[in-house]
């Protein structure tokens, strides 16, 4: 019989190279059935042999627990960028300027879609994926690993146990943001903009297994470091034969005539891609000859972007809208002529704010130039011809209380500060209650919350709570049976509200779901808060939540004023009053030699990162990425940077070898 070891790994193997056939060559060997049988298999395997268990493992694609902060990554060869052309002209001048740096030798091209993501660096060291971290300023980035690892076309083990580092893009179709968005809007959150926002956002979640539903794709076109392939061509090739993806569509050219002939092609070909391309790259194909051409401090000499202009159109301003949202931000809307653009008709753009505005001197019949780059709503860009009428300016008051408007310091957004009642608010307020990752009330959109409070039969959220079946249904289009649903949707988020969730949906500055959860662990039960903040203290509060891990200052500000503020203690209290008084279930405890215990660990080791903090979690302990106020010990190896010993001493973190952290995980006291 095979030794379970050998057939583990081999088994990991097997399915990686299944996950790149079907991910990455999008032609898959086995089928769905197959596949599961393999992934049954493995799971077992490590059920019952937890000590085999590998940091590639295809069941390690999510981190085990949400991060409360990104480390920081410092590079020593900084992610340059790339200066932009626009036009043939442009383009013959870069290869004038290449011709002339060979000083006569004649240089080939590769030509690669510019594809519109984030860039990313990854590090593999014998083949196996370290570190994952984002382009940051160039020189320092931020360590994602975890969020990349959920990226199914991305290896987390190579072909070759080589070490390499590689750079690329990480992107998502332009039909995921559409799924996405409406999501998002259905749960009262503000849609991304375009597919790239979306993966910045997405590359930012601190929780792996929210990013890991996000559908990701990537696409590597660089190896840093010139020892493994005489040509830009031939590294490509090589990384495909690694296991990786590189971009679709490259192509290689002989001489500027090819290179021109491919923006040609492009031009209209773009749109047939899934995804957003804002041009092509064009590169010097031999390193010997990048070599020669060496790099400014932005960007390097053997290489160019060919951006394609924005679609444009003409149409004319039929009217502007100031629409309220939840926090009380007030933002300028332009309704349109239609105008077909890209494809699309459209009858609303977008003006980014109010010194927008009055910069455009814009005035209802203005004829004006639409863009759209990528976004989903497109901006005015130019006027073409002013109307005679007077100029669009901010609304004297809130468009929907008539309370002055505010500009926050450092803010060019205007703001209704009458939050607590201000119709619009208070509608995007309970509708965002009632969103799926807040209280979960099913049923109960925004046009319903908008008739509930137009006909005065809400006023806040505590009021839901108190809503009945003959008051429901004799609003328009509900009947008796939705009627009973809604209420019993809304007698479900009674019974089933945490502690967590109720703080999500308050909607309280700067609290998402993985603070409110951080929160909701610290203190169990909304009983518990309101006690600490009895009377309208602040501070108390303030203090408790300076400790807890993955709440920040400006964080634990804003709760502990919320708490303070004696309209919303009424407010919870009216919610008590009608049953909805939360607790936190309490997670399983965890056991193990390390239980209760945090450890970061850093610098260079004998063992892949990744081993080390799956031992940490198995033995029962939690693995922080970054040394924090809580953080116990550092396991500090090679080359452990100063900036992370500087924060061990700051917060009275123990620094520990890794013969330390062995002791640990065997259960032996350090002395
Ligand atoms: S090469 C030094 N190749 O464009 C070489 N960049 O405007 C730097 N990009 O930061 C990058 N597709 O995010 C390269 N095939 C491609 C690319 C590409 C998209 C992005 C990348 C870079 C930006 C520069």
């Amino acid at each position: 019989m095979t030794p379970p070891a050998a057939e583990y790994l081999a088994l990991v193997r097997e399915i990686l190279e299944h996950d790149r056939r079907y991910y990455v060559e999008h032609a898959a060997t086995i089928s769905d059935f197959e596949y599961d049988q393999l992934y049954r298999r493995l799971r077992e395997l490590e059920a019952a042999h937890p000590e085999l268990v590998v940091a590639h493992s295809p069941t390690r694609r999510v981190g085990f627990e949400p991060l409360s902060a990104f480390v920081k990554v410092e590079r020593a060869v900084p992610m340059l960028s790339l200066d932009n052309t626009y036009s043939a002209e442009e383009l013959t001048a870069f290869h004038e300027r290449v011709l002339r740096g060979l000083e006569g030798e004649t240089p080939a091209y590769v030509v690669e879609p510019k594809i519109d993501g984030i860039s990313i660096e990854l590090t593999y060291a014998r083949g196996e994926l370290m570190l994952g971290a984002t382009r940051g300023d160039g020189r320092t980035g931020e360590d994602v690993t975890l969020n990349l690892r959920t990226i199914r076309a991305l290896p987390p083990l190579l072909a070759e146990p080589v070490d390499v580092v590689v750079r690329g893009e990480v992107y998502m179709d332009r039909s995921a943001l559409v799924t996405i968005n409406a999501a998002r809007e259905a749960e009262g959150e503000e849609p991304f903009k375009n597919p790239r926002n979306a993966t910045g956002g997405s590359l930012k979640l601190l929780d792996s297994s929210v990013v890991a539903k996000r559908p990701l794709k990537v696409s590597l076109y660089e190896v840093v470091g010139d020892s493994f392939n005489a040509s830009h061509w031939a590294a490509l090739a090589w990384l495909r034969k690694l296991g990786l993806p590189t971009p679709p569509g490259v192509e290689r050219c002989a001489d500027l005539a090819g290179v021109l002939g491919l923006v040609e092609t492009w031009q209209d070909k773009r749109r047939t891609l899934p995804f957003d391309i804002d041009g092509l790259v064009v590169k010097v194909d031999s390193y010997a000859q990048r070599r020669t051409l060496g790099a400014t401090a932005k960007a390097p000499r053997w290489a160019i972007a060919y951006k394609y202009q924005p679609e444009r159109a003409e149409t004319v301003i039929l009217d502007v809208e100031h629409s309220v949202g939840r926090t009380g931000t007030v933002t300028p809307v332009a309704w349109l002529s239609p105008v077909e653009l890209s494809g699309t008709t459209v009858k609303r753009a977008g003006l980014h704010n109010y010194e927008d505005l009055a910069r455009k001197q814009l005035r209802i019949g203005d004829r004006v130039i639409i863009e759209k780059a990528g976004e989903i709503i497109p901006q005015i860009v130019s006027v073409v011809a002013h109307a005679d009428a007077p100029v669009i300016g901010p609304p004297d008051g809130c468009p929907s209380c008539g309370h002055a408007l505010v500009r926050e310091e450092g803010e060019v957004a205007l703001r209704c500060p009458n939050s607590l009642s201000c119709p619009a608010q208070i509608v995007m307020s309970i509708q965002f209650f009632c969103h799926r990752g807040a209280m979960n009330i099913e049923n109960v959109g925004y046009k319903l919350v908008l008739q509930l409070c137009e006909k005065g039969l809400i006023k806040d959220v505590a009021d839901l709570f108190a809503l009945e079946v003959g008051q429901l249904a004799e609003l328009d289009r509900m009947g008796e049976k939705s009627a009973e649903n809604v209420v019993k949707a809304i007698d479900k988020a009674r019974q089933s509200a945490t502690l967590s969730r109720l703080l999500t949906a308050l909607g309280i500055r700067h609290v998402g779901g993985v603070a409110a959860q951080a929160i909701a662990r610290r203190y169990r039960s909304l009983a518990a808060m309101l006690s600490e903040s009895e009377g309208g203290d602040a501070e108390k509060m303030h203090a408790t939540l300076d400790d807890v891990p993955g709440v920040g200052e400006v964080i634990a500000a804003a709760v502990a004023e919320f708490f303070a503020d004696a309209r919303n203690r009424t407010l919870l209290g009216k919610l008590q009053a009608r049953g909805v008084d939360p607790v936190e279930p309490e997670e399983a405890p965890r056991t193990g030699p390390l239980a209760g215990v945090t450890i970061c660990v850093t610098g260079k080791l004998s063992r892949p990162r990744g081993d080390l903090e799956r031992d940490i979690v198995a033995a029962g302990g939690t693995f922080h990425k970054s040394v924090t106020k809580t953080t116990q010990y550092l396991v500090a190896g090679a080359d452990t940077g100063d900036t992370k010993l500087a924060s061990a001493r700051k917060h009275g973190t123990k620094v520990i070898d890794e013969a330390g952290l062995g002791q640990l995980l065997a259960g032996q006291p350090l002395e």
